[in-house]
């Protein structure tokens, strides 16, 4: 094919797997022992607000013991040689992708090393434990909460997400089960703009047959091999070489 001008890549859980951080659909439907429902809604935040920061504080403290993988590697690598537009959008809120380099990233679900305050909407770098009712740096309301789109939440930076799939000439979407909206419906808005889609998943995704090609396998093994074909096409980068 002729090579693509601008890339969006999607990433989800599967590309952090071989990492040690777990998926949200594994086969017994759980997350790290939890129903999604029960720590990842404006609900169960307001029912159970101990259980929720306790399940979050501890995937905040697991970061500390996970590394980027060679897909996360990959896509630092395409990140700072691609010579035309990229975004990688990322529905993880894991640090992997920054921590690999890559800085052309948008995580649309939140982060984990970030707090937010349901008061005044400030965005805090945080580390360390979160406890409910913690008071608000910018304007002191006892309000801070994990800086996580929860379900039924609007994830973040959706307009330049839509813009920059719709302008792309090459969508591809990683390590994602197509389950959650709206990432799992950025394939069609990629279709219907015109561009090609490849999608690099362990099993087919719920969405498989939406994708121009599908490619099965590992992230660690598929992302570096995309990456490379990808920059051969693309021809030496003289910003890249300096
Ligand atoms: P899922 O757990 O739903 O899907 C992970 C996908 O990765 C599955 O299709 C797996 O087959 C695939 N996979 C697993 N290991 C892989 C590997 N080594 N290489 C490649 N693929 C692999 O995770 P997401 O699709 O990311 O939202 O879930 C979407 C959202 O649902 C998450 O962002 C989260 C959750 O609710 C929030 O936290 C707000």
């Amino acid at each position: 094919m002729a090579s693509p001008r601008s890339i969006v890549v999607l990433t989800g859980a599967g590309i952090s797997a071989e990492s040690g951080l777990a998926t949200f659909r594994g086969p017994d439907g759980l997350w790290e022992g939890h129903h999604v429902e029960q720590v990842c809604t404006p609900q169960a935040l307001a029912r159970d607000p101990a259980t929720v920061h306790r399940f979050y504080d501890a995937r905040r403290a697991a970061l500390s013991q996970v590394e980027p993988n060679a897909a996360h590697r990959a896509l630092a690598r395409l990140d700072a040689e691609w010579p035309g537009d990229l975004v990688i959008v990322t529905q993880n809120v894991d640090d992997l992708h920054e921590r690999a380099g890559a800085r052309r990233l948008i995580h649309m679900h939140g982060e984990l090393l970030s707090a937010l305050c349901a008061s005044c909407g400030a965005r805090e770098p945080w580390a360390g434990q979160l406890d409910p009712g913690m008071p608000c740096p910018a304007c002191d309301a006892p309000a801070l909460r994990p800086d996580i789109v929860f379900f039924g939440e609007m994830p973040y930076a959706m307009d330049r997400i839509e813009g920059a799939i719709a302008a792309a000439d090459l969508f591809v979407s990683i390590g994602t089960s197509g389950a959650v909206y709206p990432a799992a419906g950025f394939v069609q808005t990629a279709r219907y703009a015109g561009g090609r889609t490849l999608e690099l998943n362990l099993e087919p995704s719920a969405g498989s047959a939406l994708f121009d090609e599908s490619r099965l396998g590992p992230a660690s093994l598929l992302v570096p091999a995309w990456v490379e074909e990808t920059l051969a096409v693309a021809g030496p980068n003289p910003a890249a070489a300096r």
